[in-house]
């Protein structure tokens, strides 16, 4: 990992939409996640949570694209896109946790009722929000695959793939809600743009993770897992072994640093790392010329 020019993303970044599909045919067991329940009801809340919470951040962002330099409009337009194939593979995925026997449609509910409310805020809150759940899905991507997809061990080769997928490409497209944010408010002093930001974010951070703890409470009741064992369980899932929040800390923290910008970091080395991964083995044999 190295330095990327302060408060700039990288000048060579390349954001690549991949269109891909994974595992449509799979019929995953209940505990996808290597036979844990723990496991699976944290990542069955997250991507819950991905279709209308993705649609959210490709709205809040778009509204701005004819305000921001041509360079930024490219990068947001790839944004776009790549968030639009995240929804439609969670979307997907989502169904087969249905499938499974899970009852997700509450937690979607509470999730589009919470949009609804977010939408009546001014533009440029909404736009933080999304800023905001951005820093997030970038620094969770960036510490799966720091850590090699181990806390994918025991899933599917074609889920793995997925997961991968969608955090080499939150990598990609980290800086580019951000910039937006730091475009439009170019007038405000930096020390209210800071303010401003990092009460979002704050506000953001506590209502992410309480929400994502309660809705995968709720599917671990689905599997007759409750009360102090279910929380004392996720718990240490958490913020023990392996520490999925706890691997996050100090990169949540460096949001709150003045002058912070989501390229601080240059994390492109792990996606070049992991790249060859995500792509499904071919099923067909290519017809000869
Ligand atoms: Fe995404
Ligand atoms: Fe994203």
């Amino acid at each position: 990992m190295g330095s990327a020019a302060s408060g700039v993303a990288p000048a060579d970044l390349v954001i690549t939409p991949r269109n891909l599909r994974f595992g449509r045919d799979e019929v995953r067991g209940r505990w996808w996640l290597g036979g844990d329940p723990v496991a699976t009801a944290w990542h069955n809340a997250l991507s819950a949570s991905f279709p209308d919470g993705e649609t959210f951040f490709i709205e809040t962002v778009r509204r701005f694209r004819d305000a921001v330099p041509p360079q930024l409009q490219a990068q947001i337009d790839d944004f776009v896109r790549q968030e639009a194939y995240h929804t439609r593979e969670h979307v997907a995925f989502n169904r087969q946790i249905s499938d499974a026997g899970y009852d997700i449609a509450a937690i979607e509910q509470r999730i589009a009722q919470s949009l609804v409310l977010a939408r009546t805020t001014h533009p440029v809150a909404q736009l933080l929000v999304t800023v905001s759940l951005e820093h997030f899905t970038a620094i969770f991507a960036h510490a799966m695959l720091a850590h090699g997809g181990r806390q994918f061990d025991g899933a599917s080769a074609d889920t793995r793939a997925m997961w991968t997928w969608h955090a080499i490409e939150e990598i990609e497209h980290k800086g580019v809600a951000f910039d937006t944010y730091m475009h439009v408010t170019r007038s405000l002093k930096p020390a209210k743009r800071w303010a401003i930001r990092s009460a979002v974010f704050l506000r953001v951070s506590r209502n992410f993770v309480a929400n994502r703890v309660k809705d995968a409470l709720a599917l671990l009741a689905q599997d007759g897992i409750t009360g102090w064992r279910a929380k004392a369980r996720l718990a240490w899932y958490l913020l023990g072994a392996p520490g999925v929040l706890r691997q996050v800390a100090w990169a949540w923290a460096a949001y709150f640093r003045p002058g912070f910008h989501p390229w601080d970091h240059d994390d492109r080395a792990l996606i070049a790392a992991h790249e060859t991964t995500v792509t499904p083995a071919p099923t067909l044999t290519p017809a000869a010329a």
